[in-house]
């Protein structure tokens, strides 16, 4: 394994650790709230402290984008910067529901080149290097093969906080609905591109997401053949929050459903994204 994959790993891992450890007295948490249903507790920072304790050891000169801490270094002309997402489902692991991960992916000259998902509840760690494929646990990912709606699995995750693009959300729901196998909606981005990648979902879209719930992911979407842009099939999911993936054939059907959904704040979204990068 390259040897920033190795760190990255070895990283994820410990926060894990802290996780599953705090998962077990979930009643001596100290929980604060970010805004309206957004939830943060004491473990998420901890988690990430690790994260960057240990990144920082290996790499002292990185840039860093994390969701508790913010940045640090020069997030913009670094040539490397890594993104960090300490617990990504952090309502669901305060719930006791366990579905989250940590999520750490790395850029290099502004391209995500390493990922890694890690679920340390089951152990499934989601790890890809560009150009090296992606992996669950040392075995080679790549998407599903299914070519036909009516028998794939979607995942999605419904907007909870930033409620502006709700309407329009809803409206793309409802017209995949009586298309496809069935919808899911279990509450950690990060896994839920992971299972894009395995084969697990088919496609999955989401809307309002921030770069650390993505970009490990996506990295190992890709990497296992499939794609990911955003609503309109673009390269600025990082930067609008918008995001679509799938296998080839999937992502192209959806893309098509989604396009009269449109609405004119998601078409500016998109160009403003475009704008930034
Ligand atoms: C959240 C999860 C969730 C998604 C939210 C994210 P967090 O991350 O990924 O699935 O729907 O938009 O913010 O806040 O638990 O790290
Ligand atoms: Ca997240
Ligand atoms: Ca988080």
């Amino acid at each position: 394994m390259h040897p920033m994959l190795n760190i990255a790993v070895k990283a994820a891992r410990r926060a894990g650790d802290i996780i599953v450890q705090a998962s077990r007295n979930l009643d001596l948490l100290t929980i604060s709230k970010k805004s309206r249903s957004d939830y943060v507790s004491e473990v998420d920072g901890a988690a990430e402290d690790v994260i960057i304790r240990i990144l920082r050891e290996a790499y002292p000169n990185h840039a860093i984008l994390a969701e508790e801490s913010g940045t640090s270094g020069d997030v913009q002309d670094a040539e490397y910067q890594w993104i960090i997402d300490p617990l990504d489902g952090t309502t669901n692991f305060l719930h006791g529901l366990p579905q989250y991960a940590v999520s750490i992916a790395l850029k290099h000259k502004g391209i995500l080149n390493k990922a890694v998902v890690y679920n340390p509840n089951n152990n499934e760690l989601f790890t890809a290097g560009r150009g090296d494929g992606a992996y669950l646990n040392n075995k080679r990912l790549r998407v599903s093969k299914r070519i036909h709606l009516e028998d794939c699995l979607i995942g999605t995750g419904i907007p909870f906080r930033d409620l502006t693009h709700v309407e329009a959300y809803l409206s793309i729901f409802k017209d995949i609905i009586p298309r496809v196998a069935g919808i899911r909606r279990p509450g950690s981005a990060s896994l839920d591109l992971s299972y894009v990648a395995a084969g697990r979902y088919d496609g999955f879209w989401e809307i309002g997401l921030a770069p650390w719930d993505m970009a490990a992911g996506a990295l190992i979407i890709k990497e296992a053949g499939g794609l990911v842009g955003d609503l309109e099939g673009d390269d600025t999911y990082l930067e609008s929050g918008q995001i679509l993936a799938g296998n080839p054939k999937v992502f192209s059907q959806l893309l098509k459903i989604i396009a009269p959904h449109l609405t004119e704040a998601l078409k500016e979204n998109h160009r403003a994204a475009k704008k930034k990068k």
